[in-house]
């Protein structure tokens, strides 16, 4: 069982993030999602995302598209199109359910024969005040899915191997992505007492470069055992029972 603080609200812990200067410039806008912040956020980047705010495994996530012809929304394999923004919304209402949302800006991912991938580093606190990142790994989506998640036929690869087709400097990117996992556990921390351990979500766009897209606060470590080197997680593990006491 895992002790560490667990934090639900992806609203709180963007907000949480967002506080820290140099880490805001690595959050897509995110706003919750009402039609009015639907509209805006289509209007200036063309594509977003809409996701639950307690959402988990990438389900509920659905990619929203303005198209030459009108809109379009995907949700697992479904895709559907609307001719005007005002039937677009009522489309996404009654997916949505009741439940709250988001609506965050869109990163294009780089791809991985055809499919989309992210990276999923992972940072852990073994004392108070102190942040370690342990482990990076990428995760490919499936075949025409839009998210990367495990739970959704993901694929783990490592990181290395995903970038490499994209720079000579994959070192220097994950080195950052590294210090971005620092930077958010003890952002974390200092907002939620008691969170020890953290994986971040991170999109690589065209340009290299890195968007936050979500904190977990009960990040799996298991993908991790997919990793070639084995320390990676014989460490990870070693460092969970610091704080699974
Ligand atoms: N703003 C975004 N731009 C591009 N892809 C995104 C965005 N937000 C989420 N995704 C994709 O959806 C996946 C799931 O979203 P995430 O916010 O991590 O929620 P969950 O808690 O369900 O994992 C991400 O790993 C990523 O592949
Ligand atoms: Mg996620």
């Amino acid at each position: 069982m895992d002790m560490a603080r667990y934090i639900g609200s992806k609203w709180r812990k963007t907000v949480a993030i967002r506080k820290n200067k140099y880490l805001t410039r690595f959050v897509p806008e995110t706003a919750r999602l009402t039609k009015t912040s639907l509209r805006r956020q289509l209007t200036r980047y063309r594509m977003v995302y809409v996701k639950p705010e307690y959402g988990r495994h990438g389900n509920g996530v659905m990619r929203v598209e303005k198209t030459s012809s009108g809109y379009r929304y995907q949700l697992g394999n479904t895709i559907r199109n609307f001719a005007a923004f005002d039937s677009l919304f009522k489309g996404i209402t009654t997916a949505t359910k009741r439940k709250r949302y988001l609506v965050q800006k869109g990163i294009h991912l780089l791809k991985h024969n055809g499919r989309f991938f992210d990276i999923r580093v992972m940072t852990q606190s073994p004392a108070p005040g102190k942040w370690v990142t342990t482990g990076m790994i990428g995760r490919v989506a499936a075949k025409r899915k839009i998210v990367t998640n495990y739970h959704n036929g993901g694929k783990i690869v490592t990181a290395e191997r995903l970038l490499r087709p994209y720079t000579r400097k994959v070192s220097v990117k994950l080195a950052l992505l590294s210090k971005l996992g620092v930077l958010a556990g003890r952002r974390m921390s200092a907002a939620f007492p008691g969170v020890r351990v953290i994986g971040l979500d991170v999109a690589i766009d065209k340009s290299l470069k890195p968007w936050l897209l979500e904190v977990n606060t009960a990040p799996d470590p298991y993908i991790f055992r997919k990793h070639p080197d084995p320390r990676i997680f014989r460490r990870i593990m070693r460092l969970a029972r610091t704080y699974n006491r």
